[in-house]
């Protein structure tokens, strides 16, 4: 039984992660995450009685709240999700993210050689990568891949691998790197490409669609990311990349019209906007170190991760209206303010 600190645990994938990991495994999970706007307690409000969660507020750029959550849980292992994760966003402003990506994982860093913890795993991004030709679609991302970054997002997504890689070398510290592509699935802020798309869709808004959308990304379902950490968080080589991907190479375009045919609306509905400055081409992965090595392989065929995925929103309106209009941000001070010990 591991005592996991899964920080940015109120995000999309860090809450996708901790209930994976409690349906699955024994282990104890704190939750350590800032509550940014896109941390949201709410996705976790079905688990949140289960005695091997529990809820800690604090900053990772924090030493001395790092610390105390370490020593208060008794926690041997690290898996950090805790990120500013919007390409947009760091274009209209980096600050945010070279702190929290880069300054915040150097804080963790220096906890794990402090107090001596088992493992570490740094949930790392394709985007490192840089971008590959359209035309040449023999070409995918390896772990042998330079880092080749173009926007301030994968520049400090970057920077923190380079200094994961460094303590591994220089302090001989046990950390593991996944980098994995797109991700999909319930819960994911509204604000990236397909829950955007189905709001605006239900919403009978226009669909904003960047350059003559046909960036090309690699989606993988939610959950096969959470499965293919555990793996490498359990198996993997201390010291090694493992990259994480569906197979699965869509244009953006036909991701946009994909969804407006599952809910039943015409393409009229798109509207081209002028392309984001240093937009990436193209993302495809080659997962065959994980697979190879450790067995993984995802479960969820795109159709089925898709359909379950639009489902999920349709379901839960009421989940990503509150998060569009911010209301969201109120469930904090309602269940937890008194509760914090
Ligand atoms: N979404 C993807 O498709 C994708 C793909 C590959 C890798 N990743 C990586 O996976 C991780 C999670 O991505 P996501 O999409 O779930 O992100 P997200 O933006 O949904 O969640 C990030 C979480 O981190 C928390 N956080 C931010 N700053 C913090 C800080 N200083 N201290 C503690 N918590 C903080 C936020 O409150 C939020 O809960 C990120 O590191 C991202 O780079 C994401």
């Amino acid at each position: 039984m591991k005592n996991i600190l899964v920080t940015g645990g109120a995000g999309f994938i860090g809450s996708n992660f901790i209930k994976y990991v409690l349906s699955n495994f024994d282990h104890k999970v704190i939750n350590f995450d800032k509550l940014t706007y896109a941390g949201n307690l709410e996705n976790l409000a079905d688990i949140e009685s289960d005695e091997r969660y529990k809820f800690v507020k604090g900053d990772i750029c924090e030493k001395k709240e790092v610390e105390k959550a370490v020593e208060e849980n008794n926690i041997d292992t690290i898996v950090n999700f805790a990120a500013e994760s919007h390409v947009d966003r760091s274009i209209l402003g980096a600050k945010e993210f070279i702190n929290t990506n880069v300054m915040g994982t150097h804080v963790l860093l220096e906890v794990l050689k402090e107090k001596k913890l088992e493992k570490y795993l740094q949930v790392s991004t394709d985007e490192v990568y840089g971008s590959l030709p359209e035309d040449k679609k023999e070409l995918l991302f390896t772990e042998k891949t330079p880092v080749t970054t173009n926007s301030p997002y994968s520049a400090s997504k970057a920077s923190a691998d380079l200094l994961c890689n460094a303590f591994y070398h220089t302090f001989n510290l046990p950390i593991l790197i996944t980098r994995c592509s797109n991700n999909y699935g319930p819960y994911q802020f509204p604000e990236k490409l397909i829950p955007l798309m189905i709001a605006k869709t239900l919403n009978g808004e226009k669909l904003p669609v960047y350059g003559d959308g046909k960036n090309v990304r690699d989606w993988l379902y939610v959950d096969d990311h959470c499965s293919a950490i555990m793996e490498v968080l359990n198996k993997g080589r201390i010291g090694e990349v493992y990259n994480i991907g569906g197979n699965n190479e869509w244009y953006n375009i036909d991701i946009v019209k994909l969804i407006l045919k599952k809910l039943g609306k015409g393409e009229d509905m798109i509207q081209y906007v002028k392309d984001r400055p240093g937009h990436d081409r193209r993302y495809a992965i080659d997962s065959s170190k994980i697979m190879n090595e450790l067995g993984w392989s995802p479960k969820y065929d795109f159709e089925t991760g898709i359909e379950t995925t639009v489902k999920w929103y349709l379901e839960n309106e009421s989940w990503w209206r509150k998060v569009m209009s911010g209301e969201y941000q109120k469930y904090f001070e309602s269940n937890y303010a008194n509760k914090l010990i």
